[in-house]
């Protein structure tokens, strides 16, 4: 058996290990490990996920915590290094562009272990981004690279990684989502909250671009008022965020208007429930344009750039300044969109990286 270290740290990294720790485990030849480095610690952030997706409680856990950014990165690799030297797995599997990404890989490596990255090749460009820096080092010293789109392996290709190792997989969050549409469709947070299908908009935020600054975060708030005046508006509020809303008595503007619908951070089939049968979305997060798209419901990005440009080509998804979304919104509500079909965004992604593998360790 070939030990995997599959690394977990953040919300969004779950499902995208999910899939690969339920195909690793049932291969016959792998031996997933699970190790959560604690950058995500809140029960409705992390727990609520871990039992959703049907995955164990981790089998090593560091309880890192919050902190700055380097504290994590720091933290990290000293107490992944130190399980490395202990376990000295055959792979250390690192998903998306989460600190514990770049600092998994980055301790493996020192170590000459193999690292692979799933989600390999996405590029913002905007090195302000600290994902984007989690991006490029990650891809820079892994030896395996998994890429959702044909847009990703080109730009792996422009950075020189290329080789029988570089490939096309395609999206592994759809795996999960393909897997769990069965209890989403069945959820009932849309009928508990009387939310009639296509009748709100679903908003989440939380990039330190949007609201860590109080000029900034007063404009998204104006935005979601705006918007509260067509349709009601659904908040999900990460715990970054609540705190800044609350520093800055924004959170009283948004508590006082009775179309917006402010909530604690939901779990996956919660969260997905309201996404699908949402009029559209708006949002900061990276994942949620993927999932968007595949579910047609229209996207309004609250960012300069993404690393998911293939949604924004199908059209399901639009960048949009915080002074443009009243511009926008009408053309967002009555337009119709389609779910995106893209190749290999099939719910089959673990499979050909369980294929891969066996390939890759010559079994
Ligand atoms: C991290 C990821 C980001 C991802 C996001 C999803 C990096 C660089 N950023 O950002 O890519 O989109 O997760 O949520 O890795 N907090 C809690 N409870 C928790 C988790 C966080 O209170 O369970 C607080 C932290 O203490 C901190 C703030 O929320 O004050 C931000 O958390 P942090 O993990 O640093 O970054 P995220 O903004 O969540």
């Amino acid at each position: 058996m070939k030990i995997i270290h599959l690394i977990t740290a953040a919300r969004p990294n779950m499902m995208k290990i999910a899939p690969l720790w339920h195909a690793f485990n049932q291969s016959g030849f792998l031996k997933p490990v699970l190790v959560h480095t604690g950058q995500h610690y809140d029960a409705n952030m992390s727990d609520i996920f871990l039992q959703q997706l049907g995955l164990p409680v981790p089998d090593v856990q560091f309880n890192v915590g919050g902190g700055s950014h380097n504290f994590q990165h720091a933290k990290v690799i000293e107490k992944y290094d130190a399980l490395c030297e202990e376990q000295s797995p055959d792979l250390t599997l690192v998903v998306g562009d989460v600190n514990a990404t770049a600092s998994c890989a980055l301790a493996a490596k020192k170590r000459l272990l193999p690292v692979a990255h799933m989600e390999a090749g996405l590029r913002s460009f905007d090195r302000t981004m600290p994902e984007e820096i989690n991006r490029l080092v990650t891809d820079s010293i892994a030896d395996i690279h998994w890429a959702p789109s044909p847009i990703e392996m080109e730009l792996l290709a422009r950075e020189n990684i290329r080789g029988p190792h570089v490939r096309m997989v395609g999206n592994i969050m759809i795996d999960a989502l393909v897997k769990m549409l069965p209890a989403i469709e069945a959820d009932a947070t849309c009928q508990s909250m009387s939310l009639a299908k296509g009748s709100f908009a679903v908003a989440t935020m939380h990039r330190p671009v949007n609201v860590d600054d109080e000029t900034q975060l007063g404009k998204i708030v104006d935005a979601l008022l705006w918007m509260a005046k067509e349709l009601k508006v659904v908040f999900p509020v990460h715990p970054r965020t609540r705190q800044k809303l609350q520093a800055t008595k924004l959170l009283d503007k948004l508590e006082k208007n009775s179309n917006i619908h402010l909530l604690e951070p939901l779990g996956y089939v919660q969260f997905i429930n309201l996404v699908m049968n949402a009029r559209c979305v708006v949002t900061d997060s990276g994942g949620i344009q993927e999932e968007t798209s595949y579910l047609g419901v229209p996207c309004l990005t609250l960012r300069e750039s993404t690393e998911r440009p293939v949604t924004v080509s199908l059209g399901t998804n639009q960048l949009v300044k915080l002074d443009d979304v009243q511009k926008v919104l009408p053309g967002v509500l009555s337009a119709q969109t389609k779910p995106a079909n893209i190749p290999l965004w099939d719910g089959k992604t673990a499979g050909r990286v369980c294929e891969h593998l066996k390939e890759f360790f010559g079994l």
